[in-house]
């Protein structure tokens, strides 16, 4: 018998099938020819939140989250924090390798060049309100920039697809800049291609009257790292979006403007932003145990903690307290760092975060260093968005190479009404306030 099989005996019909095991992994179609009889559909598998499912393989992000591993493209993300800079990273997520002195430069100018949006992109955002959310403001954008480049629906063309990726991380900074800018009623900054990525960025956020704005290079640097940290993840919540938009063959703006939309929710990118609220909340140490007890009860969530694959500590956490230090250096402590520091030793030691494997992830120490750099709350989000583009992009490409590519087109598990006959208007009760969703 094949070893790399496992044998399933149907005890509704007796009958046994032996289904292949590859790379760990059974395909779900196997199990479609196990049936009770030729008007049974098939055996299907139950998945909500895709917890034990693969929807793909890819070669960009390896993730243990037992034993806390993160590597891109095979090389430990530690040692691309340390020594690289984030548009090197976006190179070796998106063409598989690190570049060389050589194509680094190039690969630096032509997404320097690519910086510029166009001036009715930025009548398009003057239409926001002063108070529109940043992320709302970023996905519709992004959605925007569709119609601006017509030619990014050609996503068969290879030469088309590196186009449009070269304008997608080019340009997210500029559009998440005048989100900022509009929202403060400042006028825009044009891009400097001059500067580095994240200096550039820093520029047109905060740049006013002087003639040329310095970035301090510390924070220029900090920024630098938590864009590497951010930049992929494998197949989370937004990336998946990225997948199952990107396969409907949708231009990469829009399919990438549903992943941004994904990732705004609170219990993804969005939990940064919660997490200082929910600092600012508890508001000084001696709140904790009281917090604590809350989220014990289920009456709270402690944003910034648990995983969904992390069950040890999440490698970026761990580095991301580094840049804290490095930063308040510059910037001086920001205070909220200690009550978390607090919340994290005191969850840490408790039987209900240790039971359940809950660890801070990436999101709980980023916006105490964000603010302490001069962001609002608001703005986190489209700090993990702008990085997060380069992994979106890789895992696009990835798809759209894919040949087990199709449309995503999920099953369900039918629990409605059984066929009913049609009843007129004037011959209806109303429904049963439980039986339909208000
Ligand atoms: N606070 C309190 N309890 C929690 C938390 C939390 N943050 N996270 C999970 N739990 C509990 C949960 O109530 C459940 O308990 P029980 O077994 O008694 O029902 C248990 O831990 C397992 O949690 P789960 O909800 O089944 O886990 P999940 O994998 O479905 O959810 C998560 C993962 C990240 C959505 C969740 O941990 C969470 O909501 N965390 C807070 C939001 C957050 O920080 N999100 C950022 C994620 S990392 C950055 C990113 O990639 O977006």
């Amino acid at each position: 018998m094949d070893k790399d099989t496992l044998t399933i005996i149907d005890n509704r019909t007796n009958q046994t099938y032996m289904i292949p095991i590859h790379r760990g992994t059974i395909r779900a179609m196997d199990l479609r020819q196990i049936k009770t009889g030729p008007e049974d559909f098939g055996l299907m598998t139950y998945d909500p939140a895709y917890m034990n499912t693969a929807a793909c393989q890819s070669a960009v992000t390896f993730l243990d989250g037992e034993k806390g591993i993160l590597r891109y493209r095979g090389y430990p993300i530690e040692q691309l924090a340390e020594h690289c800079s984030y548009l090197e990273v976006a190179y070796l997520l998106i063409f598989g390798e690190l570049p060389t002195m050589e194509e680094l430069l190039a690969w630096e100018r032509e997404i320097g060049q690519h910086t510029m949006i166009h001036e009715n992109v930025k009548k398009f955002m003057d239409g926001f309100h002063h108070d529109a959310h940043p992320m709302g403001i970023l996905i519709s954008t992004v959605a925007a920039l569709s119609t601006f480049y017509p030619d990014s629906h050609r996503i068969q063309d290879a030469a088309s697809r590196r186009h449009q990726v070269v304008r997608l991380i080019g340009k997210l900074p500029t559009v998440a800049a005048y989100a900022y800018r509009h929202r403060l009623g400042r006028p825009y900054v044009y891009p400097d291609p001059e500067l580095s990525y994240t200096k550039n960025y820093m520029n047109m956020l905060w740049k006013m009257t002087e003639p040329k704005y310095a970035a301090n290079p510390v924070l220029a640097r900090a920024l630098e790292v938590l864009f590497i940290l951010h930049a992929d993840h494998e197949q989370n919540c937004s990336t998946s979006t990225m997948r199952a938009v990107g396969s409907s063959n949708a231009d990469p703006f829009a399919t990438m403007a549903g992943a941004i939309a994904a990732l705004s929710g609170p219990l993804h990118g969005g939990a940064n932003e919660e997490v200082l609220l929910m600092l600012d909340e508890i508001g000084t140490v001696s709140n904790i145990p009281g917090f604590i007890a809350q989220v014990k009860e289920g009456k709270r969530k402690l944003m910034g903690f648990g995983h969904r694959v992390y069950k040890n500590y999440d490698p970026r956490a761990r580095i991301i307290k580094k840049v804290a230090e490095e930063v308040f250096e510059v910037t001086g402590r920001n205070p909220k760092i200690d009550i978390a520091l607090a919340l994290e030793r005191i969850a840490l030691s408790d039987e209900y975060f240790i039971k359940r494997k809950l660890y801070p992830n990436v999101d709980f120490y980023s916006g105490i260093i964000y603010e302490a750099m001069g962001f609002t709350p608001d703005q986190f989000t489209v700090l993990f968005a702008i990085p997060r583009t380069a992994g979106w992009l890789a895992q696009w490409q990835e798809l759209m190479q894919d040949p087990d590519r199709k449309i995503a087109r999920p099953r369900q598990v039918y629990v409605g009404e059984e066929r009913r006959e049609f009843v007129p208007i004037t011959a209806r009760s109303a429904a049963e306030p439980a039986k339909v969703a208000r």
